[in-house]
């Protein structure tokens, strides 16, 4: 059966009793990677009430419209088709695939593609755009910790920016592993802990503290992980580009406050003094990391493309 979600009654809640989980998972990475906190204030759960995180972030990502920044990452989904070698026919599922960034790349080859995510508005929007392609793809909403598979269902298992959010990253990965057949392929595109996205993520949780106990989503972006995540799987690896072109850093701030769910809640719990310190950190980066020269914005965000074979 599949597992209906209802986010409003978390999404509803005054933005202090969301505020642990704005930043999707423990985002406070030191220089290596691994999760910096202070033990002074925060003593974690042995272990973290998973449930409780997975639904608070499933407010976060129904917040905004995250449709909008789906978008633009399209190419990211494109590039991943072609590291996985897709072949036309073949059963592809993408995993929380949002409004259909790797759904959408698969179908326009000819594969038979499922898409699921845990937001049915963000499935909506993926629909929308596969009918406008005239893309026979079949939608379902599931969580990637539960997908409502058989095993070995799918050739291929795609996730771009998804499955990365999932708080538990072990059955998150076992998931994946276990709808793919013998010999299959799952891809992955998963942002780094020191590209854009990575220290973006550092700079929210040192304002809103992130949920205790929780391993961090950047983690997926390392190669030593996903050799813990995929056991028994050739595992190849490459560090890739998006290029995050807005036309200045207010432009950006101003989208991703306006429609990308973990800043727009970020915002939406801080008062206004805390907001502006926050958005000053954020210019800081932004204006740092632009290779695009006093006029536009260019970013460069580095992501791990990862093709795992289940041998
Ligand atoms: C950054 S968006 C990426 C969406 C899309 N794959 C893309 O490339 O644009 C993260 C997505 O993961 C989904 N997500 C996070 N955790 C999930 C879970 N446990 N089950 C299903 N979807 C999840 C969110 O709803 C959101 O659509």
């Amino acid at each position: 059966m599949i597992k209906r979600w209802s986010a409003k009654a978390v999404a509803d809640r005054p933005p202090s009793s969301i505020t642990p989980c704005l930043v999707p998972s423990g985002l406070m990475l030191s220089e290596k990677g691994n999760t910096m906190r202070d033990t002074t204030k925060t003593i974690a759960p042995a272990t973290p009430d998973y449930a409780a995180i997975k639904r608070r972030q499933q407010a976060t990502w129904a917040a905004g419209d995250y449709a909008v920044i789906g978008t633009t990452l399209q190419i990211v989904g494109e590039r991943l088709c072609d590291a996985i070698d897709l072949r036309a026919g073949e059963r592809v599922l993408d995993v929380a695939a949002g409004n259909g960034n790797a759904t959408l790349a698969a179908a326009r080859h000819f594969a038979q593609v499922t898409s699921t995510d845990y937001v049915g508005a963000l499935l909506d929007r993926g629909k929308e755009r596969a009918a406008a392609e005239r893309l026979p793809v079949a939608f379902q909403q599931a969580d990637a910790e539960a997908l409502p598979f058989a095993d070995g269902s799918f050739d291929v298992a795609l996730s771009t920016f998804g499955v990365m959010f999932t708080p538990d990253q072990d059955k998150a990965a076992a998931e994946l592993a276990r709808v793919v057949r013998d010999g299959g392929r799952i891809g992955l595109a998963s942002w780094t802990p020191d590209g854009f996205i990575g220290q973006l993520f550092k700079t929210l949780g040192r304002h809103v503290p992130p949920p205790a106990g929780v391993k961090s989503p950047a983690l997926w972006g390392s190669e030593a992980r996903l050799g813990e995540l995929f056991p028994g799987h050739r595992v190849k690896a490459s560090k890739q580009i998006f290029n995050f072109r807005y036309r200045s850093p207010e432009h950006w701030l101003e989208t991703f406050k306006t429609y990308y769910g973990p800043t727009n809640r970020a915002f939406a719990a801080l008062d206004a003094v805390k907001q502006a310190a926050l958005e000053a950190d954020i210019v800081e980066l932004l204006e740092r990391m632009n290779r695009g020269g006093k006029h536009t914005l260019i970013v460069p965000g580095e992501y791990l493309e990862v093709v795992a074979t289940k041998q």
